[in-house]
This record gives structure tokens, sequence and C-alpha cells, in this order.
């Protein structure tokens, strides 16, 4: 096997490099250069633009949402045209529902394609999960309406049609969708303006600020990375903050990218929750690891940053691959300029978190490359590669992988310690608890509550523990690169 080197130049006059090893013969015949891991390098803007700070939308009753195209400055002083739900925003609608409420909204897909909305980290029925066959056609419409009926969380929205849900999500598509409970509001963490939502994504923009989105051979192994990051779809984004307690809430919308969160001034924050809500007591961390797909929650006081301008942060990390985490770069400037604000109590005990019951099952699923000694084989779906697979297989609408009993509880396992990609594998439907991870690492903070998607980095053996909700009917299990995901690393379960 030849390594070899090669650099490309982006729009904005970033380099891109590109190293690459494990030759796949079957790319020669793409027209493309060769190589494995394509490493995006991020170019910091000027944080010289506010934080956009998305609607929040009560308990809606009939919501009407639009999936639209517009534009939106993504960099400051730009236009960019984006796929969006609100015209001329660069940010989506949260909405945020009590539990046991039901939510409803009339979708209406004004993209130009065929669309639809899953519901990620929601434990709804199959027909509301916005499954990657269940799209709607351009101009079609759907009510989505459901029972919220789960722990207070961030989850989160963003369509789902299969082959083209990296690019969608890429072009603006996502938001927040809050439950919040009695056990929560008890507690009377940081709010209003104290508590901050912060959606993270990276996108390449050309010189004339438009998104590109066309991943290369390359990028379909790796993932797709802009060297931009954008917070609530602001590139260079600050916000001005007193010296007090905030909450944070971060989702990490990015297809690809994998961010290992912190300040750059090294102060500890406290973690306080997880993709399905709080955890059971508060952990103090430097550092998180977020991987797409991934949400915490943070409480972070910062009177005791000594200090008016800080950034949020990612570090670099090990656990990527060959194409991430070598570099450091700043999120999001906060500048400390408002009056000080009253003193936060932490409590000591924020949930309970319900052990669950022994195991019926364990399943395995191991994550591997496609066999290249088997030939380029299916091409799957939509021009996809097909190299990424769940035990050796490709989605496929028409098979049902996994056959699970509603109220079971079983323990699947996501092997990825032959594999040199991460994966942050998610379930439809359900929420899981990350039991045990071999590898490097053991279980981190932030996985000691309840989860949809957990990273499996190269090396690791994850095993999560399920019991299945009553919600008969298909749903899909799949990699939350999204890259990974359109290529056809994704299968199907059915809960019977
Ligand atoms: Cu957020 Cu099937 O994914
Ligand atoms: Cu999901
Ligand atoms: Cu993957």
């Amino acid at each position: 096997m030849k390594r070899r080197h090669f650099i490309y130049r982006l729009g904005v006059g970033s380099v891109t490099s590109v190293a690459g090893v494990n030759l796949l013969q079957s790319c020669m015949k793409h027209d493309m250069l060769p190589g494995k891991e394509a490493y995006v390098s991020v170019v910091e803007p000027e944080f010289n633009q506010l934080l956009p700070i998305p609607n929040t939308v009560v308990n809606p009753v009939n919501f009407p949402l639009t999936a639209l195209q517009t534009s939106a400055s993504v960099r400051k002083g730009k236009n960019t045209a984006v796929l969006g739900f609100t015209p001329n925003a660069t940010s989506n609608p949260i909405f945020r529902v009590d539990n046991g409420k039901r939510f409803s909204a009339h979708y209406t897909n004004q993209t130009g394609e065929k669309s639809n909305i899953h519901w990620h980290g929601l434990v709804i029925p199959p027909a509301m999960d916005g499954h990657p066959e269940a799209t709607i056609p351009d101009k079609g419409t759907f009510n989505f309406n459901f029972l919220v009926n789960q722990r207070a969380g961030t989850y989160w929205y963003h369509p789902h049609p299969h082959g083209n849900t990296a690019r969608q999500v890429y072009m603006g598509m996502a938001g927040m969708f809050i439950v919040q409970d009695e056990e929560e509001l008890q507690l009377g963490l940081p709010a209003g303006e104290y508590e901050l939502p912060l959606l993270l994504s990276d996108k390449r923009i050309a010189t004339d600020g438009s998104l590109l989105y066309k991943p290369s051979m390359e990028e379909v192994m790796t993932g797709f990375m802009g060297e931009t990051v954008v917070v609530n779809g602001a590139a260079g984004p600050f916000h001005e903050i007193a010296p007090a307690t905030y909450r944070l809430r971060i989702l990490n919308a990015s297809n690809a990218r994998i961010y290992n969160l912190g300040f750059g001034t090294g102060n500890n924050f406290l973690l306080i929750g997880g993709d399905g809500g709080l955890l059971e007591r508060p952990q103090q961390v430097t550092r998180v690891l977020l991987s797409p797909g991934e949400r915490v929650d943070l409480l972070v006081d910062f009177s005791t940053f000594n200090t008016n301008q800080v950034y949020l942060r990612s570090e670099t990390f090990s656990e990527g691959g060959a194409a991430q985490g070598q570099q450091g770069f700043n999120l999001l400037l906060f500048k400390v300029t408002k009056p000080g604000a009253k003193m936060y109590t932490i409590p000591p005990t924020l949930s309970a978190v319900t052990p669950l019951p022994p195991p019926a099952k364990t399943r395995t699923f191991t994550l591997d490359m496609m066999d290249s000694s088997a030939g380029h084989g299916s091409h799957g779906n939509k021009g996809g590669m097909g190299m990424h697979r769940i035990n050796q297989k490709l989605y496929d609408p028409a098979r049902v992988d996994e056959t699970v009993l509603s109220g079971d509880t079983e323990v699947w396992v996501f092997d990825n310690t032959k594999g040199d990609e991460p994966h942050p594998m998610h379930l439809h439907g359900l929420l899981f608890r990350v039991i045990e991870r071999k590898g490097q690492r053991g279980i981190q903070p932030h996985e000691r509550g309840w989860k949809d998607t957990v990273l499996v980095a190269p090396g690791e053996l994850v095993k999560v523990q399920i019991t299945f909700p009553a919600h008969p009917g298909r749903f899909v299990v799949h990699c939350h690169n999204l890259e990974h995901e359109d290529d056809g690393m994704m299968l199907q379960f059915e809960i019977k």
C-alpha cells in the first residue's frame, strides 16, 4: 500500500491536506484522488457577529412548520442560500413542550425536493418518527401529532430522506425540541436569558458566501467537514453575558465533526445532562467530547473565570481517527459585559436515573467497511459508495434486520474494535443507557444518564441497554455521521 499526500485549496483560501492510506481499488474508477483521511482544518473567522438566539415556541398546537429555501447571513454581511424553517434566519424554532402534552405541527414541504422530519430522541410511534422512507414530496404536507411522554431533555429535529439526509441537514434544517417536566422545573435551573441553546455545525463556505456540499469519495469515508464552524447558524458569533451561572444546552448538529468542548481558560464546569435529560448528579469536568447527534446540558459559572472574554472552544482529541481532532479552535466568544446576577446554588442531586431490568438478549453489531476482497459490491443507494456497513450489510428498506418485542430489555453491542473511523451510533424511537465501553476510555461523564446516540471510537466496543417501548413498527439504527448514514450505514429494526 502506498501512502500519498495531496493538497487542495478551498474557495476561502484555507488549505486542506489529505493523507491517503488504505487505498481502495474501487476508488480509482471514480476519477478521484485516492485517500481515506480527509483532514479539513478549521479556519476561525473574526468573532464579530451577534449570536442568533432561536425563537422558542411553547406547547405548540398545529404549528405551521414550513421547510423552505431561504437565505440568511451565515457569515456577517453576506447572504447565503440555506434550507430552513424560518424565512431569512440562520436558526430554526425551538419547540418547548411539557411532558404529558400533545405536540402538533402542520408541515409543508417547500424545499423543492422530497424531505421529512425526524424527531431525534423522541419516543413516539413509527408513523410520526420520520422514517427514512416516509418522505413527503415537494409541495406536500403532513400533520405531525403525538403525545410527548418522556423525561425532560434536549432533543432535536431534522430531515431524514434516505440518501439526502446529510445535504438537507447541512443546508440548515435542524432545530431543538426541549421537553420539560416537573422534576426538572423543581430545580429552578438558570432560565430565560441565563439559558442558552447552542446548535453547533460546520460549513464549507465559498468566496461568494454560498454553502458548498459535494462530498468526495474521501469525504464519504470521513464525513463531510467544513472549515467554518457556526453556532446557531452564524459564523464567528459572540454573546454578551453577566458574571453569573448559565445553562448551556449544546447540540452537535454537524454532519461529521466531533468537538472536544471546553473553555479557553481551562476552567471547569458542571455537566448536568446528556441526550435524554438530567444526570443523577452534576459532574465536574473541563472537557466533553460531543459527536454528531449528541447533546449536553452544562452549568457554567462565569463569575469564576476571572476574565471578561472567554471562548467556548474545541480542544484536540485522539478518538477521531485520522481525520479529526488534531486541531483546537474557538467556537463562540462570551463577553462579560453585563452586571452581575444572583448566585445560583447547584443542587447535589438532579434526577433519579432508574436502573434497568436484566436483559433477555444480546445482539452484536459490527461496524465495518466494505469487505474489499468481495469487490465493489452493491451501490446501495443514489450514487452512494456503500462502503460503510453494519454486520456487513447495507441499509435496505425492504429488509427488517432485527425483530424485538415491546417491553423486552436487551443489550446491543456496537463493535468497532477493528475499525479506524469514529461512528456515533443512534437508535430511533427510544432512549438507552450506556453500560460498558471497552477500549482506551470508559463510560464518559455525559453518558451516565439516558442517551440515544453514543460515540463508538476506533478500537472501541460499546454496550447499550434498551427496553423497547410500546410503539410497534419499524425504526432504524444508524451511524449519525450523516455521510456514513447516506452511504448505507443503517439497519432496520421492528418492534413487535
Ligand atoms: Cu438524528 Cu436517524 O437521526
Ligand atoms: Cu433519531
Ligand atoms: Cu459512521
